[in-house]
């Protein structure tokens, strides 16, 4: 089929690039010129994992291109996935301007009649929205649309894998055409009949994705129940780590034997510094206010919001605790991006937390293996380092902000040696507190026994 994707960020760009790996055309746009100018010159704006592959090939093959003008993709696809920013207004709302000036475009270039699939994260009823805008904006060509919404439940870091792999793929429409071409769109996926990129193995064997048609509202509903459900979990086992460390216990070995219970299961139970990125903190907001609006009072998603704003606080009192004082110490951050395998920093607990540090006067040097140019932007006043070593030397303690794998194999002697106290803070869990012990450090983290 022929496929326009609009907007070219994290999710845009893994769409674009994937739909075109499993044999689409596929015409990708952006607002963003400079992002478009990057990627025809062959450059891929964000890190994840797989695109370095699955980009340039499409491209070689031709079926995967990029343009500046809007107007090109809307005369080209005979679908458009809506892949534009949904950000947080200041009340918490999502920003859906993006989405009705993408309306807009569509409506006035479209000739013939298109399927418009919204995949950004978008509140319950924004299809019904979108129908309306598509059919005002079209009043004087006449053009019908359909609408469907198919949400994304890509993580970053994973989103290749998640995109081609997907447990699951929902699809909300009110009209069987829409779905027809819907199916059409992901058969290779539902019959995993393509060369796999990331997994070149596991394709045969695979369990297939599941295929779940609902309603418009409900798709668009199922992401932020899913999304808030992940963030209520984490904070879930972020209070039960501060109660275990209370009372003696060791909150791995606690959330490992509850995640053994199919009904709990044991994904997104790690205790530390909490959730970040663009979209479980944003998800969460909207969802409350949804709720809010819609008169259902759902204060347990504002709890988890508060359970998770605190986790910064609580970590730099165990700072705090072990160094006494903080300003003027020197201190090493290792990991900026809101989780590991991404170059991500938006709304990551590692900015907040070298933002507290700085407010405290202390001084900081961070080490991220892919996220120090992105992090540059937004923290010009702290110093960068080439290594972890080099983010240790002569630090009075060295945090770890993100669970890259890399700082799981560091060379600890050599970091001891480096540093002017050996004292560690892991806000992810990432070590073993005995082994640390052994190696000679002062080790503190969440909800386990020093
Ligand atoms: C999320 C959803 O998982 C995905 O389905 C959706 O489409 C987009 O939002 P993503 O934002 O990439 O994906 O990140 P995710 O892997 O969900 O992690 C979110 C945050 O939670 C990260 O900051 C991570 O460090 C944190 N986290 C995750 C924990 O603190 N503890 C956990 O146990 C799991």
């Amino acid at each position: 089929m022929k496929i326009s994707v609009i907007g070219t960020g994290y999710v845009g760009l893994v769409t674009g690039a994937c739909l075109a790996e499993i044999g689409h055309e596929v015409v990708c746009t952006d607002n963003d010129a400079s992002k478009i100018e990057m990627l025809e010159a062959g450059g891929i704006p964000i890190y994840e994992p797989g695109l370095e592959n699955v980009i340039p090939r499409a491209r070689k093959e031709g079926r995967l291109s990029f343009r500046a003008n809007p107007a090109d993709a809307v005369a080209f696809g005979d679908a458009f996935f809506i892949c534009v920013g949904t950000p947080p207004l200041p009340n918490g709302d999502a920003d859906l301007s993006a989405i009705d000036h993408v309306a807009r475009v569509i409506a006035t270039e479209a000739k013939s009649p298109k399927l418009v699939i919204e995949k950004s994260t978008v509140p319950a009823r924004t299809g019904q929205e979108l129908k309306r805008a598509l059919s005002v904006y079209a009043r004087k060509s006449n053009v019908k649309f359909h609408v469907a919404s198919n949400p994304e439940f890509l993580r970053e870091g994973t989103a290749v894998g998640d995109f081609l792999h997907p447990d699951r793929i929902v699809v909300g429409v009110d009209d069987e055409r829409a779905e027809r071409q819907l199916k059409d769109i992901y058969r290779p996926v539902l019959d995993r009949k393509f060369n796999c990129p990331v997994h070149t193995s596991c394709c045969p064997d695979g369990p297939a994705p599941v295929w779940q048609t609902t309603t418009i509202n409900s798709a668009e509903l199922i992401k932020h129940a899913s999304n808030s459900f992940l963030a209520l979990k984490i904070s879930y086992a972020n209070m039960v780590a501060d109660l275990a460390e209370q009372l003696g216990a060791d909150i791995g070995e606690v959330v490992r034997a509850m995640g053994m219970d199919p009904r709990i299961g044991p994904s997104f139970l790690s205790a530390g510094l909490g959730y970040g990125g663009f979209c479980l903190p944003k998800d969460l907001q909207a969802f409350v206010h949804l709720a809010e609006r819609s008169g259902v009072d759902f204060t347990m998603l504002r709890e988890a919001e508060k359970i998770n704003k605190r986790r910064i606080g609580h970590f730099v009192e165990k700072l705090r605790g072990a160094l006494w004082v903080v300003r003027g110490k020197q201190i090493g951050v290792l990991g900026l991006a809101f989780k590991p395998n991404t170059d991500d920093v938006r709304f990551a607990p590692a900015i907040d937390l070298v933002n507290h540090l700085l407010g405290e006067g202390a001084c900081v040097r961070a080490y991220d293996p892919k996220a120090m140019e992105k992090a540059r932007a937004i923290l010009p006043q702290i110093e960068y380092a080439k290594s972890a070593y080099e983010a240790a030397k002569d630090a009075e303690a060295l945090i770890i902000a993100t669970e890259w794998d890399e700082f799981r194999k560091l060379d600890w002697d050599r970091i001891r040696e480096a540093m002017a106290r050996p004292l560690i803070v892991d806000g992810r869990n990432l070590l073993s507190p005995r082994e640390m012990q052994d190696r000679g450090f002062e080790y503190r983290s969440f909800g386990r026994p020093d």
